[in-house]
């Protein structure tokens, strides 16, 4: 349980800067159970607070965990360089709130991507000694073998890395479709263990992480929600 000012709680949330919060209460932007707030000085307790903010409502969250459907064409890189950052695809508000990507995805790879404020989760997801299984549906330009399949499953090498990698688990989807997981997310794994192989990857989408699934979200491309705690966690290392 924690009292704040409201200009803190509405900054917090990503509204703005301290000054600029107080301008949008002095002005009347803001009511909280039906009643204007005027007074940004005045204390809420923030757990369960709601309060709307140009006639939208919001509820008060210390964090947020937000799972997003990427599209194509878009970057996961802070300094973006030739597409717009996923954080365009969010509420201008979790910019503010330095809402950030777990890991990253290709700019032209779909699918689930984590993005969160919590600097802690971020670090324990993005842990490699976290064994969260990733899983992707990889599409590629020659059809599918039982010796790719195989070869995915004993390891390849790729350049820069020491040891072979392996996939956790891959099967055939169709003639030109795989599903392959992994417990690593090294640059580019899945076109670099494809290329590897001697396939080459022509479209890619992360369909799960740990047990969260995409499909379960119902999120369409570009569409993105919170994440509750049950949610969150699906996203625990599990036992393949
Ligand atoms: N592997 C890739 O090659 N690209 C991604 O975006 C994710 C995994």
């Amino acid at each position: 349980m924690s009292k704040q000012t409201l200009d803190r709680i509405l900054q917090s949330q990503g509204f703005g800067t301290r000054k600029g919060c107080q301008q949008l209460i002095t002005r009347g932007e803001v009511s909280i159970d039906g009643d204007t707030v005027t007074n940004f000085r005045t204390s809420f307790e923030t757990t369960g607070l709601t309060f709307t903010l140009f006639d939208e409502t919001w509820i008060y969250r210390d964090h947020v965990y937000i799972a997003l459907n990427k599209p194509s064409d878009f970057e996961c890189s802070r300094k973006t360089s030739h597409h717009p950052g996923v954080l365009t695809l969010l509420p201008e508000q979790f910019t503010w709130r330095d809402v950030q990507p777990v890991g990253r995805l290709d700019h032209d790879t779909t699918g689930l991507l984590l993005m969160s404020d919590d600097g802690t989760f971020i670090h324990a997801q993005s842990s490699p000694k976290r064994h969260v299984p990733k899983i992707y549906i990889a599409t590629t330009h020659d059809p599918v073998t039982p010796d790719l399949v195989a070869l995915l499953l004993s390891g390849v090498k790729l350049h820069d890395e020491p040891a072979p990698l392996a996939a956790v688990s891959c099967h055939a989807l169709d003639a030109h479709r795989l599903e392959i997981v992994l417990e690593q997310g090294k640059y580019h794994q899945v076109k670099r263990m494809l290329a590897a192989a001697g396939n080459h990857c022509s479209a890619l989408q992360r369909s799960a992480i740990g047990r969260l699934t995409l499909e379960s979200l119902g999120l369409k491309e570009g569409e993105w929600c919170y994440l509750d705690e049950a949610q969150r966690a699906l996203l625990a290392p599990v036992a393949l």
